[in-house]
């Protein structure tokens, strides 16, 4: 399966797209958002540049990305104003921003969302006083931010070398780029049967091809960033991970759990062939701490300044609905590769099943979903 012409997260708008529910990952960058805009505001003034070129890799279909742009811009002019005041006076930094997804990604609602997003929030902090480049004979007032999309793996070279500034990625380096040859036997089938990742049955040949995916998907990935971001350059990235060194948990590999279990009920009523369920296995990994300093420090390029381990606060109400808006929020982002292996008919029954068996596991036992964000510095 070829992942990169398959998956992307659901586009545009209705109740099942990635916009409306992508709450979570919201939040979650909501919480380190003091870390994120630390971390630009110390790049802006260790290389003051004019123009500031940030990446935003695995932006998907916007909302939560437009977010981000607006307080990176915000955190960049209050770094400058205040360095003015200490220093010669110099035009204010504009920001360059390149939204990067794989290619299937609905880059048209942000290009959408655009016009908008500029005159709520761009045009009105430069007519607060942040007036940069003024208007011209016409009129019209050059934005501060510009924004392009670069589509493509970001397990490929992306950018020129020697371009970025800041990097930044949220929710998205969990994602491998393929699922590991090393899960299949001989004649190609999986022999993680019955799961669709690391799950409590599977042999020790299918952690091995999964931890052997990341360190090769991760060291790629720094390397190639390392020779896109300038000197002086930094990571801010956040990503699903695992507590501690064992794989079964009772966060995201129970979350992949339930919905093996979600498909194993839909196989015992008929309504999917076992061999379906057997054949389908997910391009994730969950990384621990421990795994991702080790590649940081064989690879060598980085330097790891930050690392911090969280878990995504709940709505005080969260109580019946929980099931619901975890079950949402995976469909959102796994409905194309799903809807791609077993067709689109079983869609509403695995997932209203899965809602029931979160809830179900909630009443007894916390589920605890493990994020990380991590800053590196270029060395
Ligand atoms: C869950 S979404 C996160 C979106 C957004 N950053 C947020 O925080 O809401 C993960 C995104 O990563 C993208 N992605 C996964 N693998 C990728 C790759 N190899 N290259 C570029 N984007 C990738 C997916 O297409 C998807 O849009």
């Amino acid at each position: 399966m070829d992942i990169e012409k398959i998956f992307h997260m659901k586009g545009g708008h209705d109740d099942t797209s990635y916009s409306k529910n992508s709450t979570l990952q919201k939040k979650a960058s909501e919480m380190v958002k003091q870390i994120t805009m630390e971390t630009i505001q110390e790049v802006y003034l260790t290389t003051s540049p004019q123009n500031l070129a940030v990446a935003d890799l695995g932006c998907s279909t916007g909302s939560n990305s437009l977010s981000i742009i607006k307080e990176l811009y915000n955190a960049v002019i209050n770094a400058y104003n205040k360095a003015q005041n200490n220093g010669p006076k110099s035009p204010p930094p504009q920001l360059c921003v390149y939204l990067n997804d794989l290619p299937t990604n609905d880059f048209n609602s942000i290009f959408k969302a655009l016009p908008e997003f500029y005159q709520n929030n761009i045009c009105k902090e430069v007519d607060d006083g942040n007036r940069v480049n003024g208007s011209d004979q016409q009129g019209y007032i050059r934005p501060s931010v510009f924004v392009a999309a670069c589509p493509g793996s970001f397990y490929a070279p992306v950018f020129p070398p020697n371009f970025l500034h800041f990097v930044y990625s949220s929710y998205s380096l969990h994602w491998l780029s393929k699922v590991p040859n090393g899960i299949y036997d001989e004649n190609g089938e999986s022999m993680n049967k019955g799961c669709i990742y690391i799950c409590k049955e599977s042999p020790a040949s299918i952690i091995q091809a999964y931890v052997q995916q990341f360190q090769d998907d991760f060291s790629r990935f720094l390397r190639l960033r390392s020779q896109e971001l300038k000197n002086g350059g930094r990571m801010v990235l956040v990503l699903l991970g695992r507590e501690n060194t064992n794989h079964i948990d009772r966060g995201n590999s129970f979350l992949w759990q339930l919905l093996a279990q979600s498909f194993r009920i839909l196989v015992s009523k008929g309504l999917i062939p076992e061999e379906k369920l057997n054949s389908y296995d997910v391009h994730f990994y969950a990384p621990s701490k421990e795994e991702m300093q080790e590649e940081v420090r064989k690879e060598g390029s980085f330097k790891m300044v930050r690392f911090e381990m969280f878990e995504i606060e709940r709505d005080e109400n969260y109580g019946d609905n929980y099931g619901v808006d975890v079950a949402r929020t995976v469909r959102a982002i796994q409905e194309s590769m799903i809807s791609h292996h077993f067709g689109e008919d079983i869609l509403d029954d695995l997932f209203d099943t899965y809602a029931k068996l979160i809830d179900e596991e909630m009443s007894m036992q916390d589920i605890r979903p493990v994020t990380f964000v991590l800053v590196l510095n270029k060395v």
